[in-house]
């Protein structure tokens, strides 16, 4: 039988949870890709490549030979998505996007969706301390927006909003952890991106206490394609797909 090649661009838990699933699955070679912004990533099983593949013109010849594309990107890895929609159409590709649902609001709850980074940067002018919760890409946004600020990232941002603090760490945090950091920074307000999954401690300790939470929405997937929100259901898909090479 000629083995199913599967291409899964990475960087999310899920991602690394398929590819482990597929390495175990009969007749699939799966290869993982990673974008190469993590130094010292925690790896799947089976094959990993490290870095961007130049453009859509360069995903495309990425994708000789391979048999399904899964897009199982972090939600806010948009041009990687687009990339990944136009590089499929192009070649004939089979594409599925991997993608976990957004957080729901819950009682208790006190947030305000905003559609962009930049919305809520305008949104926490004035709000005296406030906790960036969005990784380092979008610190940039705030360096001019009048707060205080405690940056949380895996890795330094390139530059810092004037009043702030920095905190490298990488996740997940224990709910403790993360109310003993919203009450040692007396932090006012905090903005998170609705990454999604299962409901972060984050989120749960701003609502012990009574926080408001600025909620960054995903943008939107291209249109038209094909999405499964867990690793189950991309699994599913895999099973389906026939090998496009003759056997
Ligand atoms: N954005 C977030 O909040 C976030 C959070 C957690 C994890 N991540 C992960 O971090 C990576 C980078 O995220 P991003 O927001 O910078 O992406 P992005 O803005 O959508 O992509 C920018 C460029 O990075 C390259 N790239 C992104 N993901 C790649 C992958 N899996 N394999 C190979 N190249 C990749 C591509 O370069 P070329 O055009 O040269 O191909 C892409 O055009 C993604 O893999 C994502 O899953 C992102």
């Amino acid at each position: 039988m000629t083995p199913r090649r599967v291409l899964v661009l990475g960087g999310t838990a899920e991602a690394r949870a398929l590819a482990d699933a597929l390495a175990a699955e009969p007749g699939v070679v799966v290869t993982t890709s990673l974008a190469g912004r993590t130094r010292d990533p925690r790896l799947p099983a089976g094959e990993v490549r490290t870095g961007g593949f130049g453009g859509v013109e360069g995903l495309a010849a990425a994708l000789a030979g391979v048999d399904l594309l899964v897009d199982a990107t972090h939600p806010f890895a948009a041009r990687m998505t687009e990339h990944a929609a136009a590089a499929a159409a192009r070649t004939g590709t089979p594409l599925v996007v991997l993608r976990r649902p957004g957080w729901v609001e819950g009682p208790g709850d006190d947030w305000r969706r905003v559609p962009t980074t930049g919305a809520a940067a305008a949104t926490v002018v004035g709000c005296g301390r406030v906790f960036l919760a969005i990784g380092r890409q979008g610190v940039a946004e705030f360096l001019a927006a009048d707060a205080w600020f405690l940056v949380r990232a895996i890795e330094p941002p390139d530059a810092l909003p004037p009043r702030s603090t920095l905190v490298l760490a990488r996740g997940p945090f224990a709910l403790d952890e993360e109310r003993d950091l919203l009450r040692r920074h007396r932090v006012d307000v905090m903005v998170a991106k609705d990454s999604g999954g299962a409901t972060e401690a984050k989120l749960v300790a701003a609502r012990e206490l009574g926080l408001p939470v600025v909620l960054v929405d995903r943008p939107p997937l291209p249109d038209r394609v094909r999405v499964r929100d867990d690793v189950a259901g991309v699994l599913a898909v895999v099973r389906e797909q026939p090998s496009a090479r003759p056997g």
